[in-house]
């Protein structure tokens, strides 16, 4: 068993807010994808959120996932989320859409968002791949509630497969179905080409529409192109050497050669929150007091990076010997 392995853990406690929720419904939107829709229990509002933003669902099975919110910003009597029962799910969507019920009651945690709309973009360009419509289609109808200028770029790969379509309608929507374009994909290039010097870029989908929108606004202005990835684009740092001084808890922790800051801290039997443990959920984001991390999540903007006020532990590592974290 490796020195860091998280088998003695008192693991975890949720830093962020959560709260009980109703399944209300659960209807189709597209070959593979169910709405699920979530009301608190005492009827109270939910706590407001933007367009980009997920919730954490945490499932009876253990496994937390998260899912980005698709109803209009504004609503705040009901979440929905569009899931995609994956052919290769470890118990997440699969659990869903097989076992979970209306009138079940489950933990919400969030809503976060690390993909915000820039509302006051002279243009944006959305573009979306299979199911990262989700966040897409929340962006949509914020942009048209504001009048702004945008239009979505959608990619299916087959026409029965696409989602919101009701919703996305009146959006200057370019419907791309694969099969029917032999199958090859979203012209990304010249997608970004034809878009203004000033607009915003939002992408989120498969990793290779991710990498082909990264290399196609490589030259855009600096924090005008924006991406939410579903797996994470880069290994975790774990070269270990260096110490994580807790400065809350008035502690001081080496992370060894091939452990993660995260899988260390939990050994220790230090309560961080996480849940994808790849960089791409934001749910250890935590706040650096001094030291410079080495960032590897897909989540913070190279300006966040550069800034290094708060790292994900999950992935993340140092490029000082001591590191000061808000824990
Ligand atoms: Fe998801 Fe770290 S646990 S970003």
């Amino acid at each position: 068993m490796d020195a860091c392995s998280p088998v003695t853990t008192t693991f975890s406690t949720p830093a962020t807010a959560t709260l009980q929720a109703r399944l209300t419904a659960i209807r189709y939107a597209a070959e593979g994808i169910h709405l699920f829709e979530f009301c608190a229990l005492d009827g109270r509002a939910l706590p407001a959120f933007t367009a980009g933003a997920h919730v954490d669902l945490h499932l009876p099975n253990g496994l937390v996932r998260q899912y980005s919110l698709c109803n209009p910003q504004g609503e705040t009597h009901r979440y929905v989320v569009g899931i995609k029962r994956d052919a290769a799910s470890r118990g997440g969507s699969a659990w869903i859409h097989d076992q979970l019920k209306v009138g079940t009651v489950l933990t919400l945690g969030g809503p976060r968002s690390h993909f915000a709309l820039h509302e006051a973009a002279p243009h944006t360009v959305l573009v979306a791949g299979g199911i990262g419509v989700t966040p897409i289609a929340c962006m949509a109808q914020r942009l048209r509630a504001l009048g702004a200028s945008f239009e979505v770029h959608y990619s299916v790969r087959r026409r029965a497969e696409a989602a919101f379509l009701d919703v996305l309608a009146g959006c200057n929507l370019h419907l791309h179905v694969d099969c029917e374009h032999g199958n090859t994909p979203l012209p990304l290039a010249a997608i970004a080409a034809n878009a203004p010097a000033d607009a915003h870029l939002y992408c989120c989908g498969p990793a290779p529409m991710l990498d082909a929108f990264e290399s196609a606004t490589a030259g855009r202005p600096a924090g005008h192109a924006h991406l939410e990835r579903f797996s994470a684009a880069a290994p975790a740092a774990a070269e270990g050497g260096f110490t994580v001084q807790l400065a809350r808890a008035g502690r001081s922790i080496f992370i060894a050669k091939g452990c993660t800051i995260l899988d260390t801290l939990r050994v220790e039997g230090v309560a961080v929150q996480a849940s994808c443990e790849q960089g791409i959920c934001g749910s250890c984001e935590t706040r650096v007091l001094s030291g410079r991390p080495d960032h590897r999540d897909s989540l913070l903007s190279d300006e966040e990076k550069q800034s290094n006020q708060v790292m994900m532990v999950c992935c993340s590592g140092s490029k000082d010997p001591v590191l000061v974290l808000d824990i």
